[in-house]
């Protein structure tokens, strides 16, 4: 059985199951010693600026301290290929990209992996630019990146050996025919034994109207699920933060999506022609009852009352495909 551990960290970083990467630490201040000690006595105790607040936090900046592990995914996605393929994975294509951190930090770890970041928000794509390849990556590694903005239903001329598609991005196809279309676009644009793999969430939980808090350094994160309609799971989410001085940045992303079920996702994953269609399945850290980071291929899972997996398929046409795969 391929048994896949996200590494040295203990858990992977997901909106709903709230395993967030940890908060970096501020430095502590040294005392100053030049300043005499009745000068201390008369100062009066500076209070610390908020790190976040209303008017001066970046939706985009929050969402990646709370809900993206990049550089743990990448890790994983290399180990992933290279378990199941026997090669190196140097080809990686990030749909949905949003900002594209996950594509950075994939051409980060090696002098030949190449990334493609495709969205069809241009102003997202942007701000990727300022704020995540400019300041991340050298010049070398710049080269390898390439950020397209268009729909992933568009066929693209690059093929990539592994398509990664996290935060159930592909919710936002409402309908069989759309996300039929999405996963045979997919499978046209990877190599011959090329690898899809896309999160998946459920449970009786993820249908609750409710809303989880998750503090993280100077703000919390809020995830709401507003609205399920059980007839056509329809769902509505939105993800809100607080500042620790009391402003709020409500509905800075709100999700107007379709909650797929991993069987609907296998049967299509199949009906577009992916082999070897399985479910990645992440074990429970039994002391804090949330993902241990550990994903197991597993036939049946257990009924937990939430739960984030991987569905995976592999195209096929690649010569000796499989070998690998079960140990
Ligand atoms: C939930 S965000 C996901 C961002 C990132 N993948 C992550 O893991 O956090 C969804 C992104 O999908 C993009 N998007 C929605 N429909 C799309 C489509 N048809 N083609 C390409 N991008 C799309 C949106 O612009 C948005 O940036």
């Amino acid at each position: 059985m391929l048994d896949i551990t996200l590494a040295d960290e203990q858990v992977t970083a997901r909106c709903y199951k709230q395993h967030m990467p940890r908060n970096k630490r501020s430095t502590p201040k040294k005392p100053n010693p030049r300043r005499s000690v009745r000068q201390k006595a008369k100062a009066k105790p500076k209070r610390k600026p908020p790190r976040f607040t209303k008017s001066t936090a970046d939706r985009h900046v929050l969402y990646q301290e709370s809900v993206q592990a990049p550089e743990r995914d990448a890790r994983f996605f290399q180990r992933y290929y290279q378990k199941t393929t026997g090669k190196p994975l140097r080809v990686l294509r990030e749909d949905f990209c949003g900002t594209a951190l996950l594509s950075c930090w994939f051409v980060k770890l090696h002098s030949e992996n190449r990334a493609i970041g495709v969205d069809l928000h241009n102003p997202t794509l942007n701000w990727a630019r300022k704020h995540n390849v400019k300041p991340l990556l050298n010049e070398s590694q710049q080269q390898r990146l390439s950020l397209v903005n268009d729909s992933v239903l568009n066929v693209l001329p690059i093929k990539a050996q592994l398509i990664a598609v996290l935060n159930f991005s592909y919710s936002v196809f409402h309908t069989r025919a759309l996300l039929r279309a999405y996963l045979a676009n997919a499978l046209a644009s990877l190599d011959a034994g090329g690898i899809l793999l896309m999160d998946a969430w459920g449970g009786p939980d993820v249908m609750a109207h409710k809303t989880d808090r998750v503090r993280h350094h100077g703000f919390d994160y809020l995830w709401e699920q507003r609205a399920y309609d059980p007839i056509s799971h329809h769902i509505e989410c939105a993800i809100h933060f607080e500042f620790r001085d009391g402003t709020k940045l409500k509905n800075a992303f709100v999700y107007d999506w379709r909650l797929w079920t991993m069987a609907e996702l296998r049967e299509l994953f199949t009906e577009v022609g992916f082999a070897d269609v399985h479910v990645l399945w992440e074990g429970t850290n039994l002391a804090t009852s949330t993902g241990n980071g550990a994903f197991r291929r597993k036939e049946v899972g257990d009924n937990d009352p939430a739960f984030i997996t991987y569905v995976v398929g592999q195209k096929p046409g690649c010569k000796g495909q499989n070998n690998r795969r079960r140990g």
